[in-house]
């Protein structure tokens, strides 16, 4: 038996790193994975594979920043489907890595596009269908980021403070509809995400690495599957009592 059989589950940015491990790790716990990105290939690529190993997933196109995408992608979902019972908000992007000082409106804005407007836009067009379904769990990538601070990448801060905190205003709006609305904060996991920060890094690609791992306890950074078993906690019913909460799942990093 799977620990979320007969859920139907839409994972965003479900083509690569953390979000790809949810899509696979949901899909062998029993569940009906939509994959949505934009990233065609890959996202196809990953609901194929999904598919060929036995499990059931399909892929969906859909830019979480465009309202208009989001309403008709997550209602030809539940269409297909007959409901959505999880929603993992993962698609994120980390942008502009300078001093608040120097940060343009229009890099401001692209990131606040994604990372927050992208979770608002998924989760105001799921909750009718969850309410349909009669219950549901959502759950939201922040970061060590949204809780912390450190100099760097400052607007991806201040989204992912807002992503925690929309999820504790969510959590209280639907406990009575039975949809649960909980954070996971990751540490540094090695990602495209990451090796992209690493690449762009002053201090080049080794030292960024060096520094990454030095700054998590644990001595390393983490992958992707050590977030997708913590999302697969929360999407499940085994953390039916579990809303308006924090999943830090980091190496350490924030209980320094
Ligand atoms: N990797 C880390 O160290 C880390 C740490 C903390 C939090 N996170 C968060 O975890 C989530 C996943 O990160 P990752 O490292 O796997 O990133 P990634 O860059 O490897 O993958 C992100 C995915 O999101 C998709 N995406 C980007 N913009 C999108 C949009 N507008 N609409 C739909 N999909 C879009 C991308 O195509 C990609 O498939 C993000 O929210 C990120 O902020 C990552």
């Amino acid at each position: 038996m799977g620990r979320v059989d007969h859920k139907v589950a839409v994972v965003t940015g479900g083509a690569l790193g953390i979000g790809k491990a949810i899509c696979e790790l949901l899909a062998r716990e029993g569940a009906v994975v939509a994959v949505a990105d934009i990233l065609d290939a890959p996202g196809q690529a990953v609901a194929q594979a999904i598919n060929q190993q036995g499990g059931q997933a399909s892929y969906w196109p859909m830019d979480v920043s465009r309202e208009a995408d989001v309403q008709r992608t997550l209602a030809a979902i539940a269409a297909r489907y007959g409901a959505i019972h999880i929603l993992v908000n993962n698609a994120g992007v980390a942008g502009a890595d300078k001093p608040p000082h120097e940060i343009t409106e229009a890099e401001f804005d692209a990131i606040f596009a994604v990372d927050v407007k992208g979770v608002f836009f998924c989760t105001k067009h799921v909750i009718p269908i969850m309410r349909a379904a009669g219950a549901g769990s959502i759950v939201n990538l922040s970061s060590i980021y949204g809780l912390v601070g450190s100099a760097d990448i400052p607007p991806y801060h201040a989204a992912k403070g807002a992503v925690r905190l929309m999820t504790k205003t969510d959590a209280m709006y639907y406990a009575k509809d039975k949809i649960r609305v909980n954070s996971v904060h990751p540490g540094t996991i090695m990602t495209e995400l990451v090796e992209e920060m690493a690449r762009n890094s002053p201090e080049g690609y080794e030292e960024y690495m060096k520094g990454r791992s030095r700054i998590h306890p644990i001595g390393h950074p983490g992958e992707p599957l050590d977030v997708a078993y913590g999302v697969l906690y929360l999407a499940s019913d085994e953390a039916k009592f579990v809303t308006g909460a924090e999943l830090v799942i980091d190496g350490g990093y924030t209980a320094q």
